[in-house]
């Protein structure tokens, strides 16, 4: 018998005909194992009889929070686990997918010592049902390979967890975007000893899957965010220098055009210029310096165009010298070419701290 506290956080959404079996497996082990387990249930407002079920089951064990204003998977786990007072929290489907006799060992690994817990497939012992689509399955492979650089764990996208309530209340500022809310929770809470506990994947008997194409675009910006919370300074160097590149592009191609459109040269040039420094700041300020929301938006991009003097200033004059004798797109590129080289690592520094610092 477990003696500590346990609750269970199960979000829902149109799973009415499934909660029936599960809550009464999960009292089998209420009765059995764990006497202080609770089950708090987050629905999205389903209206699909849910809020009536849990009604008529008149169990106090069980809290029931019907929510219409978010929407979402992970948020709905946050808002559970924000209500829970037990000392251990276990998340998992309410499909059915998830089988609760694994809850106790999750339990018990969590008590001899693991930070996190995760009811995995992937190890000796778990599996899949058979039916799972060749796409299903290949996109599970390849979002695991995306959570490979955050963690060692076999299964990082179970969403069956298990782990201390003051676990949780360590993490960082969590992003519950998307799906993923274990792989969040693993890499913000800083969690090292993680155990997977094997279990057996089954195929939902009611209703279908919310995995839709929209949550597997979000789980590639929570990637992205997740390498931004953990090489920050890499992140944001790297996209410096991508965004700089692509200002070069732009800088060769806008010249074509303002030659064409104005008369004379040297305001071409400028415009230009203007244009490329203009283009360069709102990507920068969107994917190199990202928390950068200190200062008002046109305080960042005077300061952004002052610290780009010293290149503007080269490739103006590369640009202008060169184009006597060359193709305009020929000087502009080895004007701006020269003219970031000069300024990369200069505009970095200036641009992170001065700029978009505090
Ligand atoms: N409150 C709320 N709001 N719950 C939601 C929402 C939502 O917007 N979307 C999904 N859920 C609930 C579902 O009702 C279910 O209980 C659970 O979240 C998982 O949703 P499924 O739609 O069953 O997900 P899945 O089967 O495609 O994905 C499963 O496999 C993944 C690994 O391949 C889940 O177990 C994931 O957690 C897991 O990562
Ligand atoms: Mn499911």
């Amino acid at each position: 018998m477990i003696q500590e506290s346990v609750t269970i956080i199960l979000p829902t959404y149109k799973e009415a005909d499934s909660l029936p079996s599960l809550i009464d497996k999960i009292e089998q082990i209420k009765k059995a194992s764990i006497k202080q387990l609770k089950l708090i249930i987050v629905d999205d407002d389903s209206q699909d009889g849910t809020i009536d079920f849990i009604e008529n089951l008149n169990k106090p064990w069980i809290t029931l929070f019907t929510r219409t204003e978010d929407r979402g998977l992970s948020s709905a786990v946050i808002h559970g686990l924000d209500q829970c007072d037990s000392e251990f929290c276990i998340v998992m489907d309410a499909d059915g997918s998830h089988p609760p006799d694994t809850i106790p060992s999750m339990v018990e690994a969590l008590q001899n010592g693991a930070d996190f817990a995760v009811g995995s497939r992937y190890v000796q012992g778990g599996s899949t049902q058979d039916g799972w689509g060749i796409l299903r399955w290949v996109n599970s492979k390849i979002a695991t390979i995306m959570a490979r650089p955050f963690t060692n764990v076999k299964d990082p996208m179970s969403g069956f967890l298990g782990f201390r309530l003051e676990t949780y209340h360590q993490a960082d500022e969590l992003n519950p975007i998307g799906y993923k809310i274990g792989l969040e929770l693993i890499v913000k809470c800083g969690c090292k000893n993680v155990i997977e506990v094997p279990i057996h994947f089954k195929t939902r008997k009611y209703g279908h899957s919310k995995l839709t194409f929209k949550v597997q675009w979000e789980y590639f910006h929570h990637v992205l965010r997740l390498v931004r919370y953990t090489h920050p300074k890499l992140v944001s160097f790297c996209s410096f220098g991508i965004v700089g590149l692509s200002g070069a592009a732009i800088y060769v191609l806008l010249l074509s055009l303002t030659t064409q459109i104005i008369a004379s040269k040297q305001l071409a040039i400028i415009t230009a210029i203007w244009l490329t420094m203009t283009w360069n700041f709102y990507w920068d300020r969107r994917l190199a310096f990202w928390n950068a929301r200190s200062r008002p938006l046109f305080m960042q991009y005077l300061g952004f165009v002052v610290v780009c003097a010293i290149p503007v200033i080269v490739n103006f004059y590369l640009t202008n010298s060169l184009s006597e004798e060359n193709a305009i797109q020929y000087a502009g590129l080895i004007g701006v070419v020269v003219g970031s080289a000069v300024g990369i690592v200069f505009n970095f520094l200036m641009s992170k701290f001065f700029v978009f610092g505090n």
